[in-house]
């Protein structure tokens, strides 16, 4: 929620059409996976030029199920980054599967990359997860051509990279599977959602199955007529979609590319005006869904003070990530702590998150830079 800021992190880009679209589904009285969620997956399957999508309950569920859908077991050693969301990881663990982490390639570039995983591959890596950070995709293709290469499976978590591609190539189908989450503060937001993209038969159908208790049939199909007799042909799990998710998603996804044009122009106006201030990582925001705007501040600069300093202003900022092997449950039960990963570890001290989403004004970019260089030249 916007709440008391000036300037919050993130509005949703929500409007007439969204209300519209959750009135159709409750007057349709039908309100689990079905009609909608079909219509969901055939469009975003078409906007990311992708063969399949199946939609599920959210980016975790995405997840989980794209690594069982890899053939992901226990034992198996996968690498992953430690500067991301918590739930990039935390399904290996369920799985009984080893992450390995990655430190990312530098404070440029904040994705993991073929330099930082190649030392880590031994004859127990099965899989190699790449998270397109703030919606940056530098370094999928390298990293593509490797584990191709070593013979590993390469999945991607796409949950920042709604509209992000490489000449052309939206995020998610460089891997076997694109995993997107749809969490609230997405450029494609619905509340709680999920999506994952594959271009294979095989995964496909498999993917219905694991989404749906394994079973042969579901609610919505014996609605369409027919036998309402059923079989459970894999362990599965319910990570459906619902239909009012579903119809807010299909809004959003019209909206998509309007409101990733806008973030794109209010991103050119951050660069310039803090170039000389602050470093800012990556560079080809063109290509990017800028999902976010990370800012790595100078060393030496206190972020908490930075923080503090720009909410009296009304500025909310936030930061991404704490590093996952920081986290306590990872200390106690994989042992890793300080100095695993110096670049993520040094990012995770010195990154900032400042505001932005499509409805921002020009002018609050320009007084969100203003107050940062205040702070800074003090
Ligand atoms: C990189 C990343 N992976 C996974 C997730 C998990 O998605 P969800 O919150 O929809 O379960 C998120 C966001 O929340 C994310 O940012």
């Amino acid at each position: 929620m916007a709440g008391a800021f000036r300037i919050p992190l993130f509005d949703l880009n929500y409007g007439k059409e969204e209300e519209e679209a959750l009135l159709r589904v409750l007057r349709s009285r039908w309100i689990s996976q079905g009609p909608e969620t079909e219509a969901f997956e055939r469009e975003f399957a078409q906007f990311t030029d992708s063969r399949y999508a199946i939609a599920v309950s959210n980016g975790t569920a995405a997840l989980h199920l794209s690594y069982l859908l890899a053939g992901i077991g226990p034992g198996d050693e996968v690498i992953v980054p430690s500067f991301t969301f918590i739930a990039t990881v935390t399904p290996l663990l369920w799985i009984g599967a080893k992450p390995v982490f990655a430190d990312i390639d530098s404070l440029d570039n904040l994705n993991i990359s073929r330099r930082t995983v190649e030392p880590l591959v031994t004859e127990r890596t099965k899989a190699v997860v790449f998270v397109h950070f703030a919606g940056f995709t530098d370094g999928i293709e390298e990293l593509k051509d490797f584990c191709s290469g070593v013979g590993c499976v390469l999945i991607e978590d796409a949950s920042h990279a709604h509209g992000s591609r490489v000449k052309g190539k939206h995020a998610g189908t460089f891997g076997l599977l694109g995993a997107f989450s749809f969490f609230s503060n997405k450029n494609l937001a619905v509340g709680e959602g999920g999506m994952i993209i594959t271009g294979s038969d095989e995964i496909y159908r498999k993917a219905k199955l694991l989404r749906s208790h394994g079973m042969t049939r579901l609610a919505w199909d014996k609605i369409r007529g027919g036998t309402s007799d059923y079989d459970v042909v894999e362990l599965g799990f319910n990570y459906r979609m619902n239909e009012l998710q579903a119809a807010l998603g299909r809004v959003q996804l019209q909206k998509l590319e309007t409101a990733n044009r806008k973030r794109r122009e209010l991103v050119r106006i951050y660069r310039e005006a803090l170039k000389d201030a602050v470093l800012i990582p990556f560079e080809d925001y063109e290509n990017s869904a800028n999902y976010i705007f990370p800012i790595i501040l100078p060393s030496g600069i206190e972020r908490e003070e930075a923080a503090l300093f720009l909410h009296d202003k009304g500025i909310q900022t936030s930061h991404h990530y704490r590093p996952v092997h920081l986290m306590s449950l990872f200390r106690k039960t994989m042992g890793t702590g300080e100095g695993l990963l110096p670049i993520t570890e040094e990012a995770g001290r010195r990154e900032l998150t400042l505001p932005l989403y499509p409805g921002m004004r020009e002018e609050d970019v320009h007084f969100v830079a203003e107050s940062l260089r205040e702070f800074i030249g003090r």
